[in-house]
């Protein structure tokens, strides 16, 4: 399978408050000390007055302006969410709206993950030709969706949006979306209610997002492990012949599992969790973004970026940078 695909511009949208561990330990059970050598979080950013709305289009705004094209450029907006400040419209009408587009748009929820799912749809439309230019954002509302009195939850997550325009290329050599059916579906979710129906035999309320972090950690390091063989088997591509491995910021202790496994040094595995926390799917574009304008990712580098998330839903990309 060939995707005819590159990335040529990034934004992101990242709220005002950033707020430490230590601001959490304030009104929750935790500590600095333990987030931090569990996780690998310092801070993270938490929306006050802005919208997603806000956050997804200064990130749609921002990779247009670095793609240097306009809104018409653009025929197709996928935004990978969780959910967006509406039920409907989606996200991504929201970012149409926002930065005065008129092209297709719709939503992808494939939680963690859902930035390579975009991708591989993405690839979809630019193959068949029917799109040229395609805006993906990320953004996720995390700070909504976790419950603060919940220790195991509300300290591991973030609000941010992330976006990059996608275009004809050469640039994307591999995609692999998959998804593995947890044992039990409630050691990560998030229910929605069952509203007011006066048909429904038990009514429930939406919840928080609620996981047993132990059980996801055990599931993620194999379905991580597996889609990294599979990327040898399919492209050939050793782990050494990769320069860097960006891997989904759910904990860095995941990171550094996966570089010892692989026999792969630290220095392979950018990491911005510490700043962010867990982004969901905002994660690998803001951390694929500011690799790139860091100077770290120079052109003809291999990078493997590998999400995982609810569901489990996992993905993997293989690019050579250019
Ligand atoms: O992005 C989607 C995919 N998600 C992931 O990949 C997350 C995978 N899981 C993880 O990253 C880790 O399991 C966590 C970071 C979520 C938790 O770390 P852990 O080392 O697995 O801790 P634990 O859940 O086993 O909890 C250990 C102890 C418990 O206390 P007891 O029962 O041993 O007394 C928890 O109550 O730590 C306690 N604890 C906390 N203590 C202080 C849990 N959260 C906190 C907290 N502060 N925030």
């Amino acid at each position: 399978m060939v995707f005819k695909m590159k990335i040529i511009g990034f934004g992101k949208g990242i709220p005002a408050r950033c707020v430490s561990n230590d601001d959490i330990a304030q009104f929750l059970d935790t500590s600095d000390e333990w987030i931090f050598t569990r996780t690998g979080i310092k801070t993270r950013y938490v929306c006050t007055t802005e919208t997603l709305t806000d956050l997804s289009v200064t990130a749609a705004n921002g990779a247009l302006e670095d793609a240097k094209l306009n809104p018409d450029d653009i025929d197709l907006i996928i935004c990978a969410t969780l959910g967006g400040d509406y039920g409907t419209p989606s996200l991504s009408c929201c970012i149409a709206e926002g930065i005065g587009a008129k092209c297709p748009c719709f939503d992808v929820n494939a939680a963690c993950t859902g930035f390579i799912y975009a991708l591989e749809l993405a690839s979809g439309f630019i193959s068949s030709g029917k799109a040229k230019n395609v805006l993906i954002v990320s953004a996720e509302m995390m700070s909504a969706k976790t419950d603060w009195s919940d220790r195991n939850t509300c300290v591991l997550f973030g609000d941010g949006a992330a976006g990059c325009v996608v275009t004809a290329g050469n640039a994307v050599k591999y995609i692999n979306l998959s998804s593995a059916a947890m044992p039990n579906s409630t050691v990560l979710n998030m229910p929605n209610g069952t509203g007011n129906s006066p048909f429904t035999k038990e009514q429930k309320s939406s919840g928080f997002l609620h996981m047993q972090g132990q059980e996801v950690f055990k599931f993620v390091v194999n379905i991580v492990e597996s889609e990294l063989k599979l990327v040898q088997e399919r492209t050939g591509l050793s782990p050494a012949q990769i320069d860097l491995f960006l891997l989904h910021q759910a904990n860095k202790r995941i990171i550094d599992f996966t570089g010892a496994k692989l026999k792969q040094p630290p220095e392979k595995f950018p990491c911005n969790i510490q700043r962010y926390g867990n982004l969901s799917s905002a994660s690998i574009p803001l951390l694929l973004f500011e690799t790139v304008k860091s100077g770290q990712i120079k052109p003809g580098d291999t990078l493997l970026l590998c999400a995982f998330g609810a569901g489990l839903t996992a993905g993997t990309c293989v690019i050579v940078w250019e």
